[in-house]
C-alpha cells in the first residue's frame, strides 16, 4: 500500500507540473492512469513492478525538469550543469559530464560536469576515436562499461588518482549527442556497479537526455549563426555607409564646392558644432554625413532628427526621451536621440523650425552636454557632436523673435554655406552623369550618354530645386528613355521652356516632334563629326533632307567637327 501511496503522490506532483506546461490532453491521460492505478488495486502489483513504475515516474519528472532547464539557451553551460545535477540528485549518477567536439581543433572538450574536479576536468581533451569517449563521437553509438576497472579502453583521464584507489566499482555509460546525424559530443555518467542493473534502460534514458541537449545546442547554433549573419551584415552596411559618404561620392569640382571640401576637412576631426546653411536640395545632409564619416566618431552612431517633421510635443520626447508614466501612453522608459547618439554625431535638420520652448532646452544641452528625460529627475550626460542644418534665414527669424539669439551664437561656430547649383554650373554635367550612372544601374537600363542638346538644356536651366531637382529630372529621363542616349525630349517641360526661344511653355505635338527630330539630327551629326552624308546614312535618309533640316533648325555642323 505504501508504495502505491508514494507512487500516487509522485504522479500528482508530476501532473501539477505538467498542468502548467503541457496541453490538457496529456494531463487527461495522466489522470486516467492515476485513476487506474488507484482504483484497480495496487495490491495486485508485485513490489518489483511497483518499484519499476516508480522509477519510470521519477524519470518522467526529471525529463520535465531538464526540458525546462534547457529551454534557457542563453547560457547552455549553466543549463547543462543543472541537467547533470538533476541526474545526480534523482538517479544516482555519481559523476557525469558533457563533452563537445570543437570543430576547429578537432578536440573533444568538457562543457559541463558534475561530481568531477572542475579545474582538472577542464584541462582534459580527447581526440576523435581516442578511448571510449573518442569512439562514441566517432561512431555515434552509445557505449556501456559495466565495470570500469576491467575496461582497458577506458582512459579515465577525468577521474583523479585518489578516486581510483578509494572508489568502489562503478559502471560507465556514454551516449552521443547527435545533430543532423553527426555526433557533436557525448553525455557520460558513472553509477555504482550493481550486477542486476538494467544498463540498457539507463542508456536509453541518457539517450533521451542527450537528445534534448542536442536540440538545445541546435537552437543555440541557429541563434549564433543568425547573430553572426546580422553582425556581418552590420559591418558590411557600416562600410557601405562610410563609402557612400566618402568624399569620393560627393560630386562637384567647381570652386564653391572646393571651398566646401576644404571646410569639411578642417572641421571633421574636431568636436566643433557645425551649422550647414543653403537652399533646399543643395546637399546639406550629404555634407553632414561626410563630416561624421570623416571624423573620429565614424564608428559610432550618426543620428538624425528633422525638427520640421515632428510636432512640438513629439520633438521633445524624441530628443530627450521619457520615463515610464511621464505622460499618458508612456508605458515604458524610452531613450531619446541625444542618448542614442552618445559617442557619435547628432544631426538636427531644419533647426530653423524648432519652437522657442524647445530652443531653450536645446541651448542647455549644447552648453552643458546634459539633460533630463521627460518626467525624469536624473541628469544624463552625453558626449555628442552636433551638426545642424537650415535653409531658413536665421538672422531674419531672430529679428521676428522666432529664433533665440543666444542659440544662434551657440550654433554659429563653424558655418558652411552650400552653394546653389546655379552658382556652380560646371558641376551640372558632372552631377547629371553621376545620376545617369546611378539610375541606369538601379533601373537596369543601358544608357551610354546625354545628347548635346539635352546637355545644353540642363546647363541653361536655373535649378531652383538644386541637386535634388537635377537628381529627379535625371531619374525621370532614365526611366522614359527608350534608347541608349538621353535626348532633350526626355527632359521635363520646365527645362524645355528655359532652353531657348524656339520652344513654348505647353508643347504642341508639332513642337515636340520637331524637338525630337532636331535632337536626332544633332546626335547623328555628332557621331559623324559634322559629316551630313554619313549622318543621313545613320538616320536612313538622304543628304538632301538632312541639309534641309539643318537649315530649318539652324544647326551649326561645324560645332561637331
Ligand atoms: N554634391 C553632390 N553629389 C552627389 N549627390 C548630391 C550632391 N549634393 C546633393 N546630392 C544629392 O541630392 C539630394 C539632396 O541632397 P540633401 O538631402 O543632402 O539636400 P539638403 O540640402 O539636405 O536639402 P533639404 O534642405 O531640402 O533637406 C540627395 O539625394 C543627395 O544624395
Ligand atoms: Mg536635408
Amino acid at each position: 500500500m505504501r508504495y502505491v501511496y508514494l507512487s500516487i503522490n509522485v504522479f500528482t506532483l508530476t501532473c501539477e507540473s505538467l498542468r502548467r506546461k503541457m496541453p490538457s490532453s496529456i494531463i487527461m491521460v495522466a489522470t486516467e492512469r492515476r485513476a487506474k492505478s488507484a482504483g484497480n488495486g495496487s495490491q495486485s502489483k508485485s513490489p518489483e513492478l511497483l518499484s519499476r513504475e516508480r522509477r519510470e515516474v521519477r524519470k518522467l519528472g526529471t525529463l520535465l525538469e531538464i526540458s525546462r532547464v534547457l529551454a534557457d539557451t542563453s547560457n547552455l553551460k549553466t543549463a547543462f550543469a543543472a541537467t547533470l545535477e538533476a541526474l545526480g540528485r534523482h538517479h544516482g549518477m555519481l559523476r557525469s559530464f558533457v563533452m563537445l567536439l570543437d570543430s576547429e581543433s578537432e578536440k573533444i572538450r568538457i562543457e559541463a560536469s558534475y561530481g568531477l574536479n572542475q579545474s582538472s576536468a577542464h584541462r582534459v581533451t580527447y581526440r576523435v576515436g581516442e578511448g571510449v569517449i573518442g569512439r562514441v563521437v566517432q561512431s555515434g553509438k552509445p557505449v556501456i562499461v559495466p565495470q570500469t576497472s576491467r575496461e582497458p579502453l577506458l582512459l579515465n583521464r577525468l577521474r583523479s588518482h585518489e578516486e581510483h584507489i578509494t572508489q568502489k566499482e562503478v559502471s560507465f555509460i556514454c551516449v552521443p549527442i547527435v545533430i543532423a546525424g553527426k555526433a557533436v559530443g557525448v553525455l557520460g555518467a558513472d553509477r555504482l556497479y550493481k550486477q542486476e542493473r538494467d544498463f540498457d534502460r539507463t542508456a536509453k534514458f541518457l539517450g533521451v537526455v542527450a537528445g534534448m541537449m542536442a536540440q538545445a545546442l541546435k537552437v543555440r547554433q541557429g541563434i549564433e549563426a543568425e547573430k553572426k549573419r546580422l553582425l556581418d551584415e552590420n559591418i558590411h552596411l557600416k562600410q557601405e555607409l562610410r563609402e557612400r559618404y566618402d568624399f569620393g561620392h560627393i560630386v562637384g569640382s567647381s570652386n564653391p564646392m572646393r571651398l566646401v571640401y576644404e571646410q569639411v576637412t578642417q572641421v571633421a576631426r574636431t568636436n566643433t558644432t557645425v551649422l550647414l546653411r543653403g537652399e533646399s536640395g543643395t546637399g546639406k545632409e550629404m555634407i553632414a554625413h561626410a563630416i561624421h564619416y570623416n571624423s573620429l566618431r565614424a564608428g559610432k552612431p550618426f543620428v538624425k532628427i528633422s525638427c520640421a517633421a515632428l510636432p512640438t510635443t513629439l520633438i521633445e520626447s524624441e530628443l530627450f526621451g521619457y520615463e515610464k508614466g511621464a505622460f499618458t501612453g508612456a508605458q515604458t522608459r524610452k531613450k531619446g536621440r541625444f542618448e542614442l547618439a552618445d559617442g557619435g554625431t547628432l544631426f538636427l535638420d531644419e533647426i530653423g523650425d524648432l519652437e522657442l520652448t524647445t530652443q531653450v532646452k536645446l541651448l542647455r544641452v549644447l552648453q552643458e552636454r546634459e539633460f533630463e528625460r521627460l518626467g525624469g529627475v536624473d541628469t544624463i550626460k552625453v558626449n555628442v557632436r552636433f551638426i545642424v542644418a537650415t535653409n531658413k534665414d536665421l538672422e531674419e527669424a531672430i529679428k521676428r523673435s522666432q529664433f533665440r539669439e543666444d542659440l544662434y551664437y551657440r550654433l554659429n561656430v563653424f558655418t558652411i554655406f552650400m552653394p546653389p547649383l546655379r552658382e556652380r554650373k560646371p558641376d551640372v554635367l558632372l552631377l547629371a552623369e553621376h545620376f545617369v550612372e546611378k539610375f541606369e544601374r538601379e533601373h537596369g537600363k543601358n544608357i551610354k550618354r546625354i545628347s548635346t542638346p539635352a546637355i545644353d538644356m540642363l546647363t541653361s536651366y536655373h535649378w531652383p530645386g538644386n541637386v535634388r531637382e537635377l537628381e529627379n529630372v535625371i531619374e525621370r529621363a532614365v526611366l522614359i528613355c527608350d534608347s541608349s542616349v538621353i535626348h532633350g525630349h526626355h527632359l521635363p517641360p520646365s527645362l524645355q521652356t528655359a532652353e531657348g526661344s524656339d520652344t513654348v511653355t505647353h508643347l504642341s505635338l508639332t513642337a515636340a516632334m520637331e524637338n525630337y527630330e532636331r535632337d536626332l539630327i544633332q546626335d547623328a551629326l555628332k557621331t559623324s563629326r559634322g559629316n551630313r552624308a554619313r549622318a543621313a546614312k545613320l538616320l536612313h535618309t538622304t543628304e538632301r533632307i538632312i541639309g534641309y533640316k539643318v537649315k530649318k533648325y539652324k544647326i551649326r555642323c561645324d560645332r561637331f567637327r
